[in-house]
């Protein structure tokens, strides 16, 4: 259990043996390497202070020469997570994972910033540029929808969004002219200093895992049933950083490559448990548009950057916004435990509340989609007091099959309406095999009362969500059939116009 930590900060090699593995990167970054200019807002993944670029090996084969870069939250990752990745912070703007910066000259990135008078406190600076140069590294087309997209993991109390997103619109076409070149040079750092097996690490008692088979995360879960999974982490940061548990031994998913495959059949999509909600998103947005929003409208970019499908499910919670549409979907979720693999839908996986049906050493290996719903059969509404980054309120995932004007499939799932994501059964069987016509649709309404009975919080009240249920049913009626971008796309585009 001596392994260290080893990843690159800012281009240089850097090795941890000496903190405890539930310690931040965002902790280690202020208190012990001075790194102050990475902030602490929210210590929960909201406001996007912390945001930092990560780095993570990619490419064919044994030799994964390139880097790829994304924005994530700081104060939510455990330090132990970047274990054989890059991490650039905004003091290393242009070191590592980019052009070298000219020392007379600030980065095109935070110059940006300054000409168009993007910053005032300057507390969330650092975090939108950040994400600024998360996109630029990549080379992300930038127009004013997707740096709005980019952006909304960043909060900003005094400028004003108008001169921020200019400041980062105004990147279009800037690029990066050695980025490539630097980023192989550190991935083959990375290689050389990072072995990439499985890393065991402890401090003061604290033990952390990181296999990198599935054997291996089988076999170690199994003799450690009541070790603690991490995947992205953004749940089970805010543990420790909210809540302040200790955990004593915590096995992370993140390096187990097997469970970061997406694989498409010819009848099935399967999405391995540690999938980021990033990666997954084409291929459910290419397939199921109104699932691609869903899953656009979850969290900010950093949220989605780590956070899983897998996680989202296995965590249980009656909000969570994928459970819902894959319900809908009909999918399978696919368990493990040492050898042995098994199956059931995903609906049967949510027992009550914080209950699943999940043994002792039992983990969450993917989730299976039948690819037997057309894209516009599907449809997702996400209610939430704000558009982006916010949990849902309610969400009413809907999956009906007309045929000569009669509804042949009704599949339809809930999240916030009960103690977990909830098919709605009676209100189905009140539209099984009647003509799809509003009357239909009004005589279903009752039902929604025997399927469920919400409850009061601050999201919404019990009233709210029942009546909101109900007519998101109506609001299928109107939209079924018909494409996405002619529904609520227009709708958005047309309000930030
Ligand atoms: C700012 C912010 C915004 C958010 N917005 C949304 C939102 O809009 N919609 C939404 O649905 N959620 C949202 N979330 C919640 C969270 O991001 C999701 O639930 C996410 O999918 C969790 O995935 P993760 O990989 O980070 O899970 P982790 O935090 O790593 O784990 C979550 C739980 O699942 C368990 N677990 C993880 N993987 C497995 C596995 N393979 N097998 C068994 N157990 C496992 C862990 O032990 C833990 O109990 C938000 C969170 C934050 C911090
Ligand atoms: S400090 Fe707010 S997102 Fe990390
Ligand atoms: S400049 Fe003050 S919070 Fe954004």
């Amino acid at each position: 259990m001596a392994q260290p930590i080893t990843f690159l900060l800012n281009g240089a090699v850097e090795t941890v043996s000496d903190v405890p593995p539930t310690t931040t990167l965002l902790q280690f970054l202020r208190r012990h390497k001075g790194l102050t200019g990475t902030k602490e807002g929210c210590a929960e993944g909201d406001c996007g202070a912390c945001t930092i670029v990560l780095g993570d090996p990619e490419g064919d084969g044994a030799l994964r020469d390139t880097l790829r870069h994304r924005a994530a939250n700081a104060c939510i990752l455990f330090l132990p997570m970047m274990h054989g990745r890059s991490v650039t912070t905004v003091e290393g703007i242009g070191r590592g994972a980019g052009p070298a910066p000219n020392a007379a000259e600030l980065h095109p990135v935070p110059r940006s910033f300054v000409d168009c008078h993007a910053s005032q406190c300057g507390f969330c600076t650092p975090g939108f540029v950040m994400s600024a140069y998360a996109a630029w590294l990549e080379n992300e087309p930038l127009d004013k929808r997707s740096v709005e997209d980019l952006l909304a993991g960043n909060l900003c109390r005094c400028t004003g969004y108008g001169p921020i997103v200019d400041a980062t619109l105004a990147l279009n076409g800037v690029r990066p002219t050695d980025g490539e070149a630097t980023a192989t040079d550190s991935a083959r750092r990375l290689q050389d200093a990072a072995d990439r097996g499985a890393l065991a690490y402890e401090h003061g008692g604290q033990r952390w895992y990181g296999p990198t088979t599935l054997d291996e995360l089988s076999a170690l879960y199994e003799a450690n049933p009541d070790a603690t999974i991490v995947a992205g982490a953004t749940d089970v940061g805010l543990w420790v950083t909210k809540q302040h548990r200790r955990l004593d031994t915590v096995i992370d998913i993140g390096r187990v490559r097997a469970l970061n495959e997406l694989t498409v059949s010819d009848d099935t999509l399967r999405i391995g448990a540690g999938v980021t909600c990033t990666d997954a998103y084409e291929a459910i947005a290419e397939r199921w548009p109104d699932f691609g929003e869903l899953l656009r409208r979850f969290g900010g970019r950093q949220v989605r950057n780590a956070g899983t499908i897998g996680g989202n499910i296995a965590n249980g919670s009656p909000i969570g916004d994928s459970p819902p549409a894959l319900i809908a979907l009909g999918a399978t979720l696919v368990l493990r435990k040492g050898d042995t693999r098994r199956r059931l839908p995903l609906e049967a996986f949510f027992l009550d509340y914080g209950k699943q049906d999940r043994q002792p050493g039992e983990f969450v290996e993917a989730v299976e989609i039948p690819l037997d719903t057309g894209p516009e059969e599907l449809k997702c509404y996400k209610i939430s007091k704000r558009f982006d980054q916010d949990i849902s309120a309610l969400c009413g995932c809907f999956n009906l099959r007309i045929e000569d004007g009669a509804v042949v499939r009704a599949r339809i799932a809930y999240g916030g309406m009960a103690a977990t994501p909830k098919r709605a059964v009676a209100v189905e069987a009140a539209l099984l095999g009647r003509p799809w016509t509003e009357q239909t649709v009004a005589a279903a309404l009752p039902a929604f009362a025997e399927d469920f009975t919400p409850i009061d919080d601050m999201r919404a009240s019990a009233g709210y969500r029942l009546l909101a249920a109900q007519n998101l049913l109506r609001r299928y009626f109107h939209e079924s059939g018909r494409p996405l971008r002619e529904t609520r796309l227009a709708g958005r585009e047309a309000a930030f116009a």
